[in-house]
C-alpha cells in the first residue's frame, strides 16, 4: 500500500531510540520529512545521523528538549514550524508501588507523558485545520486500560492520553485532520531492554533469561513474546497516512492481544 506521505512534515517526540525512532524511520521511508527529539544533544545528533544514513538525501532534523521542563518545551515549539504529522510518543515508565511515588514524580509523569501532547497539539492543531489536513497520534498503552497496581502512576497518564486524543478529535469535525491513539503492549524497546538488563544484573541473572521469564509472565499475550518497536511503527504509519481518513477519535491496539476484551 502506498502511504502517500511524500512532502509531509512530521515531528516525533522522544525519538532518539525505541518506538519513536522506529516511527521516525518508517515515516522517512514513506517519504515524509522528519523532525526527531530527545533530551541529549549528542544522542540526538546520533539519531539524526543514523536516520540520514538510512535514507540519504532526505530531510531529517532534530530539536533537543526535555518534556519535563515547560521552558524547554516552549523553546522547542518556537522552533517547530509547520507540522503535518505530530506523533506524541515520548513517555517515561517504571515499576513502583503506589505509596512510593511522590507528588513530584506524579507531576513529572504528567508533564512528560500528558502535557507534552497537550502543549504540542495546542501548537499544531490550528495550522492543520487551516491547511485542511493533519494527523495527531498518541502512543498510549494497554496499561492505560488495564492499569497495573505497580504502575498506577504510568497507567493514569496513559489513560489521560486516550481521553485527550478522543476529545481533541471532536474539534476536527468535518475536516481532514484526525487524532487517534495507539494502544501499545509490552515492546522490547531500548528503554525496556535497559530496565531488564539492570534488574537481571541486580539479581545475578542472564538478561535473555529474564526477558523470556517476563514475556512468559504476560499470560494473556496472544503473541507470547515481546512486540518489536517496528510492529508498533507499522500501525503508526498507517494512521499517519491519508489512507486512514475514516479513522478519527479512535484507540487502535498493537498490544499483541494482551488486552482480553473486544472493547
Ligand atoms: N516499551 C513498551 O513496552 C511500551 C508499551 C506500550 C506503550 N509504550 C509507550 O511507547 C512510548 C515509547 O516507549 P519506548 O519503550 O520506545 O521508550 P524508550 O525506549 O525508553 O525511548 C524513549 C525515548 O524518549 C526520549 N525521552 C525520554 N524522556 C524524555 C523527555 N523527558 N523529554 C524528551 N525526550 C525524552 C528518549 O531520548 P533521550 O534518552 O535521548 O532523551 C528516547 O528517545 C512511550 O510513550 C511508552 O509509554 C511503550
Amino acid at each position: 500500500m502506498e502511504l502517500e506521505l511524500t512532502g509531509k512534515r512530521a515531528f516525533v517526540s522522544g525519538s532518539t531510540e525505541g518506538i519513536g525512532y522506529a516511527i521516525a524511520a518508517g515515516l522517512l521511508h514513506a517519504g515524509a520529512d522528519v523532525v526527531v527529539n530527545g533530551r541529549d544533544e549528542q544522542r540526538l545528533r546520533g539519531a539524526v545521523d543514523a536516520l540520514r544514513a538510512l535514507r540519504p538525501g532526505t530531510d531529517v532534523t532534530g530539536i533537543a528538549a526535555d518534556f519535563a521542563d515547560a521552558e524547554q518545551v516552549r523553546h522547542l515549539i518556537g522552533r517547530l514550524g509547520e507540522i503535518d504529522i505530530l506523533v506524541n510518543n515520548v513517555g517515561i515508565f517504571d515499576v513502583r508501588t503506589f505509596a512510593d511515588v511522590t507528588d513530584e514524580e506524579w507531576q513529572r509523569y504528567f508533564d512528560v507523558n500528558v502535557m507534552s501532547g497537550v502543549r504540542l497539539s495546542r501548537h499544531v492543531l490550528d495550522g492543520m485545520l487551516t491547511r485542511g489536513w493533519g494527523r495527531i497520534l498518541f502512543v498510549s498503552s494497554e496499561s492505560g486500560i488495564d492499569v497495573p497496581a505497580d504502575m498506577t502512576h504510568y497507567g493514569a497518564t496513559k489513560a489521560a492520553m486516550l481521553a485527550l486524543a478522543n476529545g481533541l478529535a471532536k474539534s476536527t469535525r468535518g475536516t481532514s485532520v484526525t487524532v487517534n491513539s495507539i494502544v501499545g503492549g509490552p515492546t522490547y524497546s531500548q528503554g525496556v531492554a535497559r530496565a531488564i538488563e539492570q534488574i537481571a544484573r541486580a539479581q545475578g541473572m542472564d538478561p535473555a533469561d529474564l526477558k523470556q521469564a517476563i514475556a512468559a509472565r504476560n499470560t494473556t499475550s496472544l503473541l507470547e513474546r515481546f512486540i518489536e518497536p517496528e510492529e508498533i511503527a507499522h500501525l503508526a504509519l498507517y494512521l499517519a497516512s491519508p489512507r486512514a481518513s475514516a479513522t478519527n477519535g479512535a484507540a487502535l491496539r498493537a498490544d499483541g492481544g494482551t488486552l482480553t476484551t473486544i472493547l
